[in-house]
C-alpha cells in the first residue's frame, strides 16, 4: 500500500460495488458542484465522537448506533425523524439510567443512503433489470427507467440530509432531549405496549432522581447535559465519488475529513484490504467503522487494523460484529483473541441485524427478533468469556410501528409482515422491538458490571 494518500487516491484502485452510470461527465459534473457545497459536519465535532467512543473502547459507556436499513426520499417527513428520534432516546435513556451508563448516540440517519447488494440484478416475474442501490443511486420502482443510476439523486440525498440534520441538531440541543421530558417521550405506541409499564417506571425513576438533583441545586437550567444531548450522525460511505466531494482540509488541524456524516463505516463487502474503500478510509481523521462478517479471518482483521489504525488509537475504529445467531461462537472469539493479543484498541460492537436475514414462507425479508436477540446474547458472553469490552450495539430500527421483523412481545407473526412493511431495503426493528432490545442489553451491562466489581474486589 503506497504512503501517498489523496481524497482521490481510491480512483487507481479496485473496487467493488459501484453504480453503473451511463453518463461519466454528469458524474464529475454533480461531484464537482457538491464539492462546493457547506460540510454537513464540522471536524470539531468528529474529533469530540472520536474521544467520546475512545472512553467506550476503554470500557467506559456504551455506543448506541441505530436508524433505516436506507433512508429514502419519499420517507422525508418531520415525523419520521421525531419518531425515531424520540425512541432512540428512550433507549438511550433506558441504557442510561439501568446500566448507569453513559450513552455515545450515533444515528444511522443524514446520510445514509447507498446500499451495498448481494446480487447487481433482481428478477421478478421473469423481467431481470439493475438492482436497487439507494435512493443517492437509483430508484426502488421495478422499471428499466427507474433502476438507470442519476447522478442528480446525489444533490437531492445531500439536501435531505442537510435537512435532517438541521431538526436532529434542534433536537438534540434545542430542549426536546432535555431530561425533565423524559416523560414526555412516551408515545402512544407505549401505552399499549408490553414495555409501557417497563419504561414508565424507569421514567418515574429518573424524575425522581431530577428532582432530588434539583433539590441539590443541579437542573437543566443550569447543567447543560441534562437540557440537551450530543447526537452523532453516520452511515456506510460506499458512494466514493460523493464522499470525496464532502472530504475536506480542517483548518484547525490540516488534516482530512469527510463531513457528510461525524462517523463512517466500510460495509462487510467492502473491506478488501488493497481496494477502493480501505484506501479512502486509511485517509480521514473520523472515526470509522469496520463491518466484520463471517467471512474475516482474524489475520485479515489484523491486517486491516494496521492499515485503518496505526497508531492503535482508541476511538478511531469501532468494530462493528455480524455473523449470524448461530455463528457467533464459531467466529467471534477467534476474532477478539487476535485483538487482545495485538494489543490493538478497537471498540466492539455488535450489529445483530444483517447475519439474521430469513425469507418468510410469503416471500417477506424479514429477521426473527428471536434470533436478534440471540446474536446480542452472544455478543456478550463472548466478550464475558475473553474478558473483553462489549461497548456497542448497531440497529436498523424505526420510530414507527412497522411490521418488518417477527416477533418480539408483541409475536409478530410472518402473516402480520404485510400490514405495515415499509421498508425500501432490509427489515427494522419497530419502537416496541428496539425498547425491548434496549432492555436486554442494560440487563447484561448490569450482569457484566456486577461481575467486574466481584472480581475487582475478590482478591481483598
Ligand atoms: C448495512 O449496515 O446496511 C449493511 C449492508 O451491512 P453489512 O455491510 O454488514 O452487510
Ligand atoms: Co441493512
Amino acid at each position: 500500500m503506497s504512503k501517498t494518500w489523496t481524497p482521490d487516491s481510491w480512483r487507481s484502485k479496485p473496487i467493488q460495488q459501484v453504480p453503473d452510470y451511463p453518463d461519466a461527465e454528469a458524474v464529475k459534473a454533480v461531484e464537482s458542484t457538491l464539492a462546493t457545497y457547506p460540510p454537513l459536519v464540522f471536524a470539531g465535532e468528529a474529533r469530540k465522537l472520536r474521544k467520546q467512543l475512545a472512553r467506550v473502547a476503554e470500557g467506559e459507556g456504551f455506543l448506541l448506533q441505530g436508524g433505516d436499513c436506507a433512508e429514502a426520499f419519499v420517507e422525508h417527513h418531520p415525523d419520521n425523524i421525531r419518531d425515531f428520534f424520540r425512541v432512540f432516546l428512550q433507549m438511550a435513556a433506558v441504557l442510561t439510567f439501568a446500566a448507569a451508563s453513559p450513552v455515545v448516540k450515533v444515528g444511522r440517519i443524514a446520510g445514509q443512503f447507498a446500499k451495498p447488494r448481494s446480487s447487481p440484478t433482481e428478477t421478478v416475474d421473469g423481467v431481470e433489470l439493475p438492482s436497487y442501490r439507494g435512493d443517492i443511486i437509483n430508484d426502488t420502482e421495478f422499471t428499466a427507467e427507474s433502476r438507470i443510476p442519476d447522478p442528480q439523486r446525489m444533490v437531492m440525498a445531500y439536501r435531505q440530509s442537510a435537512a435532517t440534520l438541521n431538526l436532529l441538531r434542534a433536537f438534540a440541543q434545542g430542549g426536546y432531549a432535555n431530561l425533565d421530558h423524559v416523560q414526555q417521550w412516551t408515545m402512544d405506541f407505549l401505552k399499549d405496549s408490553p414495555q409501557g409499564p417497563r419504561y414508565r417506571e424507569l421514567a418515574e425513576r429518573i424524575t425522581e432522581a431530577m428532582a432530588f438533583m434539583r433539590a441539590c441545586g443541579v437542573d437543566p437550567s443550569t447543567t447543560e447535559a441534562l437540557r440537551s444531548t450530543d447526537f452523532f450522525t453516520s452511515h456506510e460511505a460506499l458512494l466514493l465519488g460523493y464522499e470525496q466531494a464532502f472530504t475536506r482540509v480542517d483548518s484547525t488541524t490540516g488534516m482530512h475529513y469527510a463531513t457528510s456524516g461525524h462517523m463512517l463505516w466500510i460495509g462487510d463487502r467492502t473491506r478488501q484490504l488493497d481496494h477502493a474503500h480501505v484506501e479512502f478510509f486509511r485517509g480521514i481523521e473520523n472515526p470509522v467503522g469496520l463491518k466484520c462478517g463471517p467471512s474475516l479471518t482474524p489475520d485479515e482483521l489484523l491486517r486491516l487494523i494496521d492499515v485503518l489504525n496505526p497508531e492503535n488509537e482508541a476511538g478511531r475504529l469501532t468494530l462493528i460484529t455480524r455473523f449470524g445467531a448461530d455463528r457467533v461462537f464459531d467466529h467471534l472469539p477467534g476474532l477478539v483473541k487476535a485483538v487482545k493479543r495485538e494489543g490493538y484498541k478497537v471498540l466492539w460492537s455488535c450489529d445483530p441485524m444483517h447475519g439474521n436475514v430469513v425469507k418468510a414462507a410469503n416471500g417477506y425479508k424479514t429477521r426473527p427478533f428471536e434470533r436478534i436477540l440471540k446474536e446480542v446474547e452472544s455478543f456478550f458472553a463472548v466478550h464475558r468469556s475473553e474478558g473483553t469490552y462489549p461497548g456497542g450495539i448497531h440497529v436498523e430500527m424505526t420510530g414507527k410501528n412497522v411490521t418488518e421483523c417477527t416477533g418480539g412481545a408483541h409475536a409478530i407473526s410472518e402473516d402480520d409482515l404485510s400490514d405495515r412493511y415499509h421498508t425500501v431495503c432490509d427489515p427494522r426493528l419497530n419502537a416496541d422491538q428496539a425498547l425491548e432490545l434496549a432492555f436486554l442489553i442494560a440487563d447484561n451491562i448490569k450482569k457484566d458490571r456486577a461481575s467486574r466489581q466481584a472480581s475487582a474486589i475478590a482478591p481483598y
